[in-house]
């Protein structure tokens, strides 16, 4: 690989399905070189994952920055501490200390959410926008992340909002509108019920909605009836690649 990329930071995407990673170009907030995809293991244990790290690593021997790597669940001084929709050996896991040694790289963990909040305020949909912007994810379960004045609250955990008795996303995630089969105006209603509970608790200036579903955002981003703002992600399948390496650099400075 190209020495342009050497001490660029490199993002990796931990998805249920895919693994995806690639050098990241922090001043424009896009990728420096095309990104590689390996399939994620199964079971996706945590040192099955970090061999799949390591080999997507070597794809870009030119690649010597720091490495940031999305995780769907809490992190905390890069221990993990929740798995709501990954394999349950993640939990308690050490991800920094096991991905630094399995990759001899220097490694930081976030979560997935926070680093798509991360890159949508500085690069995208909310970039330059003040006061408290939420920014959700809406896939297999929903993420969250709170900025506010550009900085991160970690960990919000919002998808887990306990709203009429229920898990909100469990009823409100985009697998929830594929599960339950339902039409782009009955999934609108759970999500305005959602939206509105976060507007009661947070009272935020925009949510940005994120999450592969964000492509048809035209479909039901309408149909949400808030009185917030609400506008789709934009950096799309590249926000938690550039979010994770705009998370490991400003960790290690
Ligand atoms: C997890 C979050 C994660 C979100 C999106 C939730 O189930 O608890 O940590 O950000 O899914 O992957």
């Amino acid at each position: 690989m190209s020495a342009k990329a050497s001490g660029v930071p490199f993002g990796i995407d931990f998805g249920g399905s895919g693994i995806k990673g690639a050098p990241v170009d922090l001043d424009r907030g896009e990728f420096a070189e095309e990104r590689v995809r390996i399939d994620t293991p199964q079971p996706s244990t945590p040192h099955a994952v970090a061999a799949v790290f390591a080999e997507l690593l070597a794809k870009f021997p030119g690649s010597e920055g720091p490495v940031g790597v999305t995780v769907p669940g809490v992190v905390v001084k890069g221990v993990v501490h929740s798995a709501a929709n990954i394999d349950k050996h993640w939990i308690g896991e050490d991800a920094d200390r096991l991905f630094t040694k399995g990759t001899g790289r220097d490694v930081h963990v976030v979560n997935d959410a926070d680093a798509a909040g991360l890159a949508e305020v500085r690069y995208g949909a909310a970039k330059g926008r003040r006061g408290l912007v939420i920014v959700t994810t809406l896939g297999t379960g929903i993420g969250s992340a709170l900025v506010y004045d550009g900085v991160l609250v970690p960990n919000s955990e919002l998808g887990h909002l306990e709203i009429d008795g229920h898990d909100a996303e469990k009823r409100a995630a985009a697998s929830a509108r594929e599960r339950e089969d339902l039409s782009w105006e009955d999934w609108a209603k759970r999500l305005t019920a959602y939206y509105r509970k976060l507007e009661d608790l947070f009272s935020p200036e925009l949510f940005v909605v994120g999450g592969g579903v964000s492509k048809k955002a035209d479909q039901f981003l309408p149909l949400v009836d808030i009185e917030t703002e609400i506008i789709p992600a934009e950096l799309r399948n590249a926000a938690g690649i550039v979010g994770a390496a705009l998370y490991a650099t400003e960790s290690e400075t």
